[in-house]
């Protein structure tokens, strides 16, 4: 463990098919006019909708609704949503639905007092708001497993007319305040939004554990979760209705991203920065993106990061490794990756989710390159894997 590194997670969670009871406690802390996010109407299809509102009326407080909140949100909504908060003076924010929904609602609390240009300052400039400007306290309703967003500071905006989908990870005022984390909330995710938010996980715990080869506590809490991980999945997989792998699938798509895996080490997140300008142009669901570029990137990052690879393989995967050599346990463990994608029902190609070759050019202009992981990747090797992920 070689890293310097602060930690400090100022979210509260409640987790368990009892944690909505706590909302009522929490709205105590928060002032009266309440914006309520939500997406595309899944919340009021199975019910979660009203059993929110009712606690919010019981509590007395006046709900701002703002529906639609895309997949993926848009720049336009950004805007939308901060008019909205704005002109009825909003004292709160609550998200309720997936990483979507979280994440567009620190988006919308950052913005609403600064005096200036948010999506320039934050977004584009990678800045935090300044010292002592307000911010508005966000809570979350989660109904979907993947993005961690429920426990960081991460926002990831698209802007539409542009193509160009970037994140900013806010510092921790940004963090929602309470996260309420019921895992039957998630029994109604569609087949394709389960999958693709396992591999999210998945990816969240690689993209931090494929970095450095110092002996790291991070490193060994990083294969525990994949494991835990992979086993709820092909349980999942099965039998969406199982609670015990739901809430599992839960809690480690929470501890993937919460920052703690990420201590200590310099991360990689170049699948994420693909991933990101593959998702710009296709829309298709965020970890189906990270799926299908995954298997060309790794093969490519293997060589550099080999110990880590060889590491991979024998703790994750398992891979005896007698009488091979490190190359062989290292491919040995991708193999196991790649049929474990392909068991559970992932795409491994962007052909699949809608990418078509003329879109190469502009998926690798909108991907950010730094050095990162293994690797200092440049644009022709973003262009390089894109080819070899068709
Ligand atoms: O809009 P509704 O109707 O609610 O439907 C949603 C949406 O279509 C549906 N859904 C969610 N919960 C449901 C449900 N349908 C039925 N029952 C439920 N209980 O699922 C669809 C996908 O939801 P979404 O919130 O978009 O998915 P996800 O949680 O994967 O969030 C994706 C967004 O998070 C960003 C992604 O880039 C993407 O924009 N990320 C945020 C991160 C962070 N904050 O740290 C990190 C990630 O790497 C990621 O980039
Ligand atoms: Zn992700």
């Amino acid at each position: 463990m070689q890293g310097n590194f602060s930690y400090y997670n100022p979210t509260k969670l409640y987790f368990g098919d009892e944690s909505l009871n706590y909302l009522k406690d929490e709205l105590k802390n928060f002032g009266p006019v309440v914006l309520l996010n939500y997406g595309g109407g899944s919340v009021k299809r199975n019910g979660i909708y009203d059993h929110v509102t009712a606690i919010l009326k019981e509590a007395g407080k006046t709900i701002v609704e703002n529906p639609g909140v895309m997949s993926n949100p848009t720049l336009e909504k950004l805007h939308e949503g901060v008019k909205i908060a704005r002109e009825n003076n909003v004292d709160f924010i609550l998200a309720l639905g997936g990483g979507s929904v979280c994440d567009y609602s620190k988006g919308v609390a950052a913005s609403v007092f600064y005096d200036g240009d948010y999506w320039d300052m934050f977004w584009l400039n990678q800045q935090n708001p300044p010292v002592g400007q307000k911010i508005l306290p966000v809570g979350c309703i989660l109904t979907m497993a993947g993005t961690g967003s429920e426990m960081n500071g991460g926002c990831v905006i698209t802007d539409a007319e542009k193509t160009f989908k970037v994140g900013h990870v806010f510092d921790e005022r940004l963090m929602p305040k309470f996260s309420i984390l019921n895992p039957k909330f998630t029994m109604t995710v569609p087949d394709n939004q389960m999958k693709a938010g396992i591999y999210d996980i998945m990816n969240h715990i690689m993209e931090q554990y494929f970095s450095d080869f110092d002996n790291n506590t991070s490193d060994y809490l990083s294969e525990g979760l994949m494991r835990g991980l992979i086993t709820a999945s092909r349980i999942a997989v099965k039998n969406p209705q199982d609670y015990e792998a739901r809430s599992n699938i839960m809690w480690t798509a929470t501890w993937a991203l919460n920052t703690l895996i990420g201590l200590g080490k310099h991360q990689d997140w170049m699948v994420h920065m693909i991933g990101h300008s593959v998702g710009a142009w296709t829309h298709a669901p965020h970890g189906y993106c990270l799926a299908a570029v995954s298997m060309a990137y790794y093969r490519r990052a293997m060589q550099p990061g080999l110990a880590k690879f060889v590491r991979f393989a024998k703790n994750v995967w398992d891979i005896n490794g007698d009488g091979m050599t490190d190359e062989q346990i290292a491919e040995a463990g991708l193999d196991a990756l790649k049929n474990w994608m392909l068991e559970i029902g992932l795409p491994l190609t962007i052909s699949e989710i809608g990418a078509t070759p003329d879109m190469i050019p502009g998926i690798t202009e909108g991907t950010i390159c730094y050095p990162a992981g293994y690797m200092d990747l440049k644009p022709e090797d973003v262009t390089e894997i894109l080819k070899e992920s068709m």
